[in-house]
C-alpha cells in the first residue's frame, strides 16, 4: 500500500493550490475520478492478503471522504468569492450624478392651451370638457346645422359607421353645456378636433377654444371687448382688433376676428400676406334657433360664442411657420418650448 498519510497531504496541497473552480474540478479528478489516484489505490486492495483489506479498505476510505470534504469546502470558498467578486465589479453608487440627463417639457400646444385658459379663468370663465366623439345632434343639428345644410361641407367630417362624428369643432360643448347648466354661463371649452385636411396650415387632428357666454344683456360690444383683451394678454402687447362679418349656422349675426400682424405691427409682410391682419377667430351672436334647441328662452338671454385654433395661435405666438412641426414629436422642436 502506498503512504496513504503522504498522499492525502499531496491531496491538501493540491486543493490549497487551486484558485478556481475548474482547477479545483481537474484536482478533483485526479485524485477521486474514476481512474483516480484513490480509486486505483482501492482496486489494489485485491493484491492484498485478505486479512488485511478490511482495515486498508476503511482506511482508504477515510482518506478519501477527508479528500472529498476539503474539495467541497474548496469550492464553497471560491464559489463566494467569485460572487463577492461580481458584487464589488457590478457595484454603482447612487449618489452620483446621472449622465445625459434631460428635462421633459410640456408639448408648445399643451403650453398654449394652459396659457389660454389661465387667461380666461382670470376673466372668470370656467373651463368645460365633452367627448371627441360626438353624435350628429350636438356636432351638427343643435347647433342650427340641419342634415341637407351647405355648411356640413366645410366641415369635411370624419364619420362612424353608425352616423356618429369625431367632433369637427368644439362648439358641441356650448350646447353639452347649456344643456346642463343653466345661465348665466361664462365658459371655454379647449380640445381635440378632427377634419379630413392636411396642409401647411390644416392638419387632421387639431386643437380648438371654444367660447361661450350667456346673460341676459350681453352684447356683441362685450364680445369684443372680451376678445381683445384675450388676445392682448396672449400675446403680452397692444394689438388692433377687427371684426368682419362673417357667416355661421350658430351665430348670427357672425365676423371674423383679425388681428394686427403680430410680425409686423401691422405694417405688411409675409406672414398677414401684406394685408397687416390675422385672421384668428370666429365669433357671433348665439343663433336664438340653437337657445331654443338647448332649452334655453331665447326672449330673455342673449349670448356670443367664439372659436378658434390653438396651433395657430402658437404658431403666431411662437413663430412657427409649418403647423405639422407640432405633431412630428422631433425632440430638436420640442426642446425649444419651456414655458407658455
Ligand atoms: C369653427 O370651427 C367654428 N365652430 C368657430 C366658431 C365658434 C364660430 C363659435 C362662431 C362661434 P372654423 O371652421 O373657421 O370655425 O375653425 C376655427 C379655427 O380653427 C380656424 O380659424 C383655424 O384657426 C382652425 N382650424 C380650422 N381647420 C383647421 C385645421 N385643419 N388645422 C388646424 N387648424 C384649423
Ligand atoms: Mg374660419
Amino acid at each position: 500500500m502506498s503512504d496513504l498519510a503522504g498522499l492525502t497531504e499531496q491531496a491538501r496541497a493540491a486543493i490549497g493550490a487551486s484558485d478556481d473552480l475548474s482547477s479545483l474540478d481537474a484536482v478533483r479528478v485526479h485524485w477521486l475520478g474514476k481512474k483516480g489516484v484513490l480509486t486505483e489505490e482501492l482496486k489494489a486492495l485485491g493484491k492484498l492478503p485478505a486479512a488485511e483489506r478490511p482495515a486498508a479498505g476503511q482506511r482508504i476510505n477515510e482518506v478519501k471522504a477527508a479528500v472529498q470534504a476539503a474539495i467541497e469546502s474548496r469550492r464553497e470558498a471560491l464559489e463566494s468569492a467569485a460572487v463577492a467578486l461580481a458584487l464589488e465589479a457590478g457595484r454603482i453608487d447612487v449618489t452620483l450624478p446621472g449622465r445625459g440627463e434631460h428635462r421633459g417639457t410640456l408639448h408648445p400646444i399643451t403650453l398654449a392651451r394652459q396659457r389660454i385658459e389661465r387667461l380666461f379663468r382670470n376673466a372668470g370663465f370656467a373651463v368645460e370638457t365633452g367627448p371627441e366623439i360626438e353624435d350628429d345632434f350636438h356636432n351638427f343639428a343643435a347647433l342650427n346645422i340641419p342634415p341637407d345644410h351647405p355648411a356640413r361641407a366645410m366641415h369635411d367630417t370624419f364619420y362612424f359607421p353608425d352616423g356618429r362624428v369625431l367632433r369637427t369643432h368644439t362648439s358641441p360643448v356650448q350646447v353639452r353645456t347649456m344643456l346642463s347648466q343653466k345661465p348665466p354661463l361664462a365658459l371655454i371649452a379647449p380640445g381635440r378636433v378632427y377634419r379630413w385636411d392636411n396642409d401647411l396650415t390644416h392638419s387632421p387632428m387639431f386643437h380648438q377654444v371654444e367660447g361661450l357666454v350667456v346673460g341676459e344683456d350681453v352684447s356683441f360690444a362685450n364680445m369684443k371687448a372680451a376678445l381683445h383683451e384675450f388676445m392682448q394678454g396672449f400675446f403680452e402687447r397692444d394689438l388692433a382688433l377687427r371684426l368682419r362679418p362673417s357667416y355661421f349656422p350658430f351665430t348670427e349675426p357672425s365676423a371674423e376676428v383679425d388681428i394686427s400682424c403680430v410680425f409686423c405691427e401691422g405694417q405688411g409682410c409675409r406672414v398677414c400676406k401684406h394685408t397687416g391682419w390675422l385672421e384668428v377667430a370666429g365669433c357671433g351672436m348665439v343663433h336664438p334657433n340653437v337657445f331654443t334647441a338647448c332649452g334655453i328662452d331665447a326672449e330673455r338671454w342673449t349670448g356670443y360664442a367664439f372659436g378658434f385654433g390653438i396651433e395657430r395661435l402658437a404658431m403666431l405666438r411662437y413663430g412657427v411657420n409649418d403647423l405639422r412641426l407640432f405633431f412630428d414629436n422631433d425632440l430638436r422642436f420640442l426642446r425649444q418650448f419651456t414655458s407658455a
